[in-house]
């Protein structure tokens, strides 16, 4: 078979994203106490509504896989914060986010101009309920999400308990359409290349994928697969049950409760921080 090679349709299968790198950072002006001003390190667009970035980490800045911090910029008046998952891993020394980006948000309209070297400011402190402490034990992991609510799902799937405590993890991912599911599988794909969860990684993580209005490999709400039993059989896994299997969900609003309402009718109990349990859930945006 003869192969023909067509650069200009490898590169619309893989479109060209921007990658900036920082370079010499000017000096930092002071703040209040419980915010630090930190330095965008790396931009990275995924669509015109969706976009990646780390920034530099304080050294006395400690999180848990999953947790969001509150980030922002200044304006005239005051600072201009908003919740955000952590997506890096606890140990990494820089901070990753998934953003979305809001035409006509307060900070995501601005926040998406940022470059290398810009300032972004970040609370001293993380929080968070989509933690491992507050999962009982079990055999399996899922990660449920829609939109940005996989980004705290990076993060847990870069962490190295994850895969002490879970002996599979399977992370769901949808989005309106194929483009939105690049950055999981980005993440995902580079996982057994991490030094600290690679080879766990290489053999335990599953990822399900899937679109709901434009083309892809597989189509439909996760809710509906799921509740249809179409998702397991896909992956060649066994449903859901209390007995082997805890559960994280990150999403809107009705998605979290879709997916709560699913979990519950199969005999799943709610955690939290303070009382551990079979499923958790977080929202990734407020609206
Ligand atoms: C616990 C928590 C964690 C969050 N983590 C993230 C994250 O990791 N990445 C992220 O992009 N956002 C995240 N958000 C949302 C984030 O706090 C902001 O709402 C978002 O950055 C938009 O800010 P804005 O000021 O531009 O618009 P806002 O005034 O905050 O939002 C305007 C409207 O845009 C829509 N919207 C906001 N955020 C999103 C989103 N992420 N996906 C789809 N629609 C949205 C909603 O309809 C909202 O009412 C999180 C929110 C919460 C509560
Ligand atoms: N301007 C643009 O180009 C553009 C593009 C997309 C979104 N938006 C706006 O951005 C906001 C967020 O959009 P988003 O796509 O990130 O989030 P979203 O509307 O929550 O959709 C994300 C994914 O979750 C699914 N979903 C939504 N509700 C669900 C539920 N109750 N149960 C199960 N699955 C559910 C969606 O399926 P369904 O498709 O079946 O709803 C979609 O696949 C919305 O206000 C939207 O209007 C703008």
């Amino acid at each position: 078979m003869t192969t023909l090679s067509f650069p200009f349709l490898r590169a619309m299968e893989k479109p060209k994203r921007s990658i900036n790198r920082m370079e010499t950072p000017p000096p930092l002006a002071q703040l209040p106490e419980n915010l630090s001003a930190e330095r965008v390190l790396e931009v990275q667009h995924y669509t015109n509504r969706l976009f990646g970035f780390t920034i530099t980490r304080p050294a006395s800045f400690r999180f848990r896989a999953g947790e969001f911090v509150m980030i922002g910029l200044r304006t005239a008046e005051r600072p201009l914060m908003r919740a955000y998952s952590i997506a890096s891993a606890p140990s990494a020394e820089a901070l990753e986010f998934y953003s979305i980006i809001v035409p006509d948000g307060p900070l995501t309209s601005r926040l998406c101009q940022i470059k290398p070297g810009d300032e972004v400011l970040m609370a001293r402190k993380a929080t968070g309920t989509l933690v491992l402490d507050a999962l009982t034990p079990a055999t399996r992991l899922f990660l449920v999400s829609t939109g940005t609510g996989f980004a705290p799902f990076a993060s847990i799937l870069r962490e190295p308990e994850t895969y002490a405590k879970f002996k599979q993890v399977i992370v769901t991912h949808t989005c309106r359409d194929a483009a939105e599911l690049r950055y999981s599988a980005d993440v995902v794909n580079a996982l057994p290349d991490d030094p600290l969860v690679g080879e766990a990684a290489a053999f335990h993580v599953m990822r399900y994928a899937t679109c709901t209005r434009g083309s892809c490999q597989r189509r439909g709400r996760i809710t509906d697969l799921m509740q249809s039993g179409k998702a397991f059989a896909d992956m060649g896994i066994a449903p859901l049950s209390p007995a082997h299997d805890r559960v994280m969900i990150c999403g809107s609003l009705g998605f979290n409760h879709n997916m709560q309402a699913l979990l519950m009718r199969a005999g799943f109990t709610e955690g939290s921080n303070a009382a551990p349990g079979e499923f958790l859930v977080e929202k990734a945006f407020v609206g």
